[in-house]
């Protein structure tokens, strides 16, 4: 079964030919960043305009280097939300209206989702229970898959996203937008220990102990104070900045880092998953990769931790999620339109015994 797969859920604008779910015939992705990088911050009106210019080249890309038409095409996965409004409204449309010429099937998928199978080319099935750990600038969410389809949320960023928090803090420091990948490139040159960050304790609202939830608005005021309280002056020229900035890179990362495996160990003790997926923008961190990976061996179980083309929004990811719809002959009503808060169903699952004690005679 062949999919055309198209994202435009944030800042890439994105077309994938995906068979079977899991094999890439071609994945385009058309990246906004230089249009947002001298606002520090994605601007969204201009992600929207920036979509309906590219849209129909992506797409057109995608279809020439898979050699394939729209005739050849089994349906139709587009990402229906969470996002900006206009972006994702852009690629809806337009695939609304491919859908209707071409008369194929279409399927609205979650982004979330779409992550989670961002792990679909490179790995075999993954075993369930699985764990996955979604981390980009919008989202912090760690699930429970305990079968294909099916979630629970056992943890969620109760403020900023991981992402987010990377990209603040380097707006702070003078490195500009994304914070993420020069934020990981200095602190592999900074001392991690030099400068250690506390990690937020976050209550369960219902008063019955400590949530698995992360957040991450303290640390980046924390940082904010040390930059005060040390005088440290943004960085001038990104290729020489000083030591006090590549310590702060390194702590401050490496505090995400620790709070966001912190929790994935809690849950993987309290679900026994078997396996690991990391993915999101955020999963292209270094040391979050070697500490996700180092976690799954201390439980002897696999890490999927999928090429950074993949962990990044890409629409082969939702032509995979969008292939066990399709294949079930699910298809959208006309009607469908962008949902900016689309949640993925919450299914109960009950925590795994706990380890049985031994006793020596
Ligand atoms: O998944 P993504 O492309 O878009 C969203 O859905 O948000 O993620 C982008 C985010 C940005 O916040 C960026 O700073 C972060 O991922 N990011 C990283 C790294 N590369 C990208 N964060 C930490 N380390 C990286 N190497
Ligand atoms: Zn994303």
């Amino acid at each position: 079964m062949l999919i055309l797969g198209i994202e435009s859920s944030c800042d890439e604008t994105a077309a994938a030919v995906v068979e079977n779910g899991a094999a890439i015939r071609s994945n385009i992705i058309y990246s906004q960043i230089a249009t947002h990088k001298k606002y520090g911050g994605v601007v969204p009106e201009l992600a929207s305009r920036e979509h309906l210019e590219k849209i129909e080249d992506v797409v057109d890309e995608a279809l020439k280097k898979a050699g394939v038409t729209y005739a050849e095409i089994d349906g139709i996965a587009v990402t229906q939300g969470p996002g900006l409004v206009g972006s994702l409204l852009v690629g809806i449309n337009f695939a609304k209206g491919v859908a209707f010429a071409a008369g194929k099937p279409i399927v609205g998928v979650n982004h979330i989702e779409g992550h989670v199978y961002s792990v679909a080319f490179e790995f075999p099935p993954p075993e369930y229970p699985a764990l996955a750990l979604i981390v980009s600038g919008g989202h912090t969410n760690l699930f429970l898959i305990p079968e294909p389809e099916k979630y629970k949320l056992v943890a969620r960023t109760r403020d900023d996203a991981a992402g987010e928090a990377f990209d603040k803090v380097s707006k702070l420091i003078g490195l500009g937008y994304p914070g993420g990948p020069v934020i990981d490139r200095l602190a592999k040159l900074g001392n991690k220990r030099a400068i250690i960050f506390p990690l937020a304790e976050i209550k369960e609202k219902d008063g019955s102990g400590l949530s698995l939830d992360f957040s991450f608005s303290g640390l980046k005021t924390a940082v904010l104070r040390y930059v005060r309280e040390n005088q440290i002056e943004p960085v001038a020229d990104p290729n020489h900045p000083s030591e006090q900035i590549l310590d702060l890179c390194a702590g401050f990362q490496n505090a995400v880092v620790r709070a966001l495996v912190r929790s994935l160990r809690k849950a993987s003790e309290r679900y026994r998953p078997r396996t690991i997926l990391l993915a999101g923008g955020v999963a292209c961190n270094s040391e979050l990769r070697a500490a996700v990976q180092k976690l799954a061996d201390d439980f002897k179980i696999p890490a999927y931790i999928p090429s950074p083309v993949f962990t990044t929004d890409n629409a082969a990811m939702i032509a995979a999620a969008g292939y066990p719809k399709l294949l079930r002959g699910e298809c959208a009503p006309w009607d469908m339109s962008a949902d900016v808060s689309l949640r993925l169903p919450n299914v109960d699952v009950e925590e795994a015994p706990k380890k049985k004690q031994r006793y020596r005679l």
